[in-house]
This record gives C-alpha cells, sequence and structure tokens, in this order.
C-alpha cells in the first residue's frame, strides 16, 4: 500500500499550487501541482480548484489533513483581509468552506505565516532562538514572526507605512517587476524596508522567502543591516510545507 502524506496547498493570486508533504524530511513527496488562479477568484471557485488538485493526489493523500494558506489575515479559518484577493473573500469561513467540500480536516493559515512555520521546523531559522522574521517578497510583502520558535500570526508588516506609501507597494517583487527596477535599485527599496522594520523589532535573524529567494544573490549584497539576512531555506515551497505541518498539528 502507499505510503500517505498530509498535503499543503498554497493559494495565490496567480497560481494555486500544492504537494503531499513528507514531515520527516520536510520536503514534497511527489511532483507539486500548479493551477491558474480562476478568473476572479471567487471563494467557491478557488475551492473547487483546491478540491481538483487533493483529487489529483488521492492515491497518496488519501484522508489526510489538508493545509490550505491564503494571502490574507485569517483568524480561527475565517478571511478578514483583502489586500490583493477579492474582497468577498472576507469573512469567509476558508475552513469550514473547504472542510465541506473535501470532505476532511482542513487548516488554513496566512501564506507567510505557513512559509515561515517550515523555515523554523526545516529551513534557514532552524534552532535559531530569538525574533525571527520571515519576509515573503512576491505581488506583496509577506511577514512571520518568531520569538524562540513560536510564531506571532498575522503581523502584516507589508502594510507599514512607509515615505508614506503602503510598504509593499514600493517594496514588493511586483514593484520591482511593475517598474522595471534594476536590482540595486530595488534593494534600495529593500534597505529602507528592513531597516525600518529592524528599527521597530531588532530581529536576531531576517529569513528571504518568496519567488525571489532564489535570486538572493542579486540583491542582499547591497543592503546594509545589523540583522542577518539569508534567503529562505526551502526557497519558495515552505508554503506548501508549513500548510502541511500546519495540517497536522492542528487536525
Ligand atoms: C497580505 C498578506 C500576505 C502578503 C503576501 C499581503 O498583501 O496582506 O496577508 O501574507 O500579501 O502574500
Amino acid at each position: 500500500m502507499a505510503k500517505h502524506y498530509p498535503l499543503g496547498i498554497d493559494v495565490g493570486g496567480s497560481g494555486i499550487k500544492g504537494a503531499p508533504v513528507d514531515l520527516k524530511k520536510g520536503e514534497f513527496a511527489a511532483d507539486r501541482l500548479r493551477i491558474e488562479t480562476p478568473e476572479g477568484a471567487s471563494p467557491q471557485d478557488v475551492a473547487d480548484v483546491v478540491a481538483g488538485i487533493v483529487e489529483a493526489f488521492a492515491r497518496v493523500g488519501a484522508d489526510q489533513p489538508v493545509g490550505v494558506t491564503m494571502p490574507a489575515v485569517v483568524r480561527r479559518g475565517v478571511v478578514e483581509s483583502a489586500a490583493n484577493i477579492d474582497p468577498a473573500w472576507i469573512g469567509t469561513d476558508v475552513e469550514a468552506l473547504m472542510a465541506e467540500r473535501l470532505g476532511r480536516s482542513v487548516t488554513v493559515l496566512n501564506d507567510a505565516d505557513a512559509a515561515g512555520v517550515a523555515e523554523i521546523e526545516y529551513g534557514a531559522g532552524r534552532g535559531v532562538q530569538g525574533v525571527v522574521l520571515v519576509a515573503t517578497l512576491g505581488t506583496g510583502i509577506g511577514s512571520a514572526l518568531f520569538v524562540d520558535g513560536i510564531l506571532v500570526p498575522n503581523t502584516e508588516l507589508g502594510h507599514l507605512e512607509l515615505d508614506g506609501a503602503d510598504a509593499e507597494t514600493r517594496a514588493a517583487n511586483s514593484a520591482r517587476e511593475r517598474e522595471d527596477l534594476s536590482w540595486e535599485d530595488w534593494a534600495k527599496r529593500l534597505q529602507r524596508y528592513f531597516s525600518h522594520v529592524e528599527g521597530l523589532f531588532s530581529p536576531d535573524l531576517i529569513v528571504i522567502g518568496g519567488g525571489v529567494s532564489k535570486k538572493a544573490d542579486k540583491y542582499l549584497k547591497y543592503l546594509d543591516l545589523r540583522t542577518k539576512i539569508v534567503p529562505a531555506g526551502l526557497l519558495n515551497d515552505g508554503g506548501i510545507i508549513g500548510a502541511a505541518s500546519q495540517a497536522v498539528t492542528h487536525a
């Protein structure tokens, strides 16, 4: 009989990605599946895609708990913000919606918190005491704050106000792409952002997650901070791995 693994599913603005996760190793137990996020990304449509991904892994993931990440504040399964998603999500009990649709235990959490949990368990934050900040740089800026390995959920540090603007509109990877910034010019925005964050929290370690974590050699060299700053050990896979891990913890 095939071994069974919990599933992690990362709901993003452009793609919904999922994989079964081997929690002993902290890695995917099978190749990740990615489906385009449906136009408009309503809760029902996203639930359908999530159900499709769960179905695709029916053999390795049968009856296993499912962890789902959302790019939003999520408290007790309910989405409470919508910076980069359809406002229709606000007030939706995504945990109940997905559990009903999938017929199994579902845990829903913020995407950066999930990536952070994975970094603490298996990646760059493993064994680090004190204050660790995991910041994901993508469409928005996500944040996961840990104190001695314990998560303070939903910190939303991407929305700090910086120079009169919502920080993520200036320093997220989407700003680099939209404004066609060189790595060095984008790094100036990161410098401004992370020096502010460092002034507020005095972290012991900052971990950079998100898709752009694999290009860290292009911009981290320009940053001059008090805090050690490193790319995510799991690169962009942390969201899925952390979601699966939380699903098992909370099942
Ligand atoms: C959202 C966060 C999310 C981050 C990364 C922000 O705009 O408010 O909840 O973690 O984007 O996706």
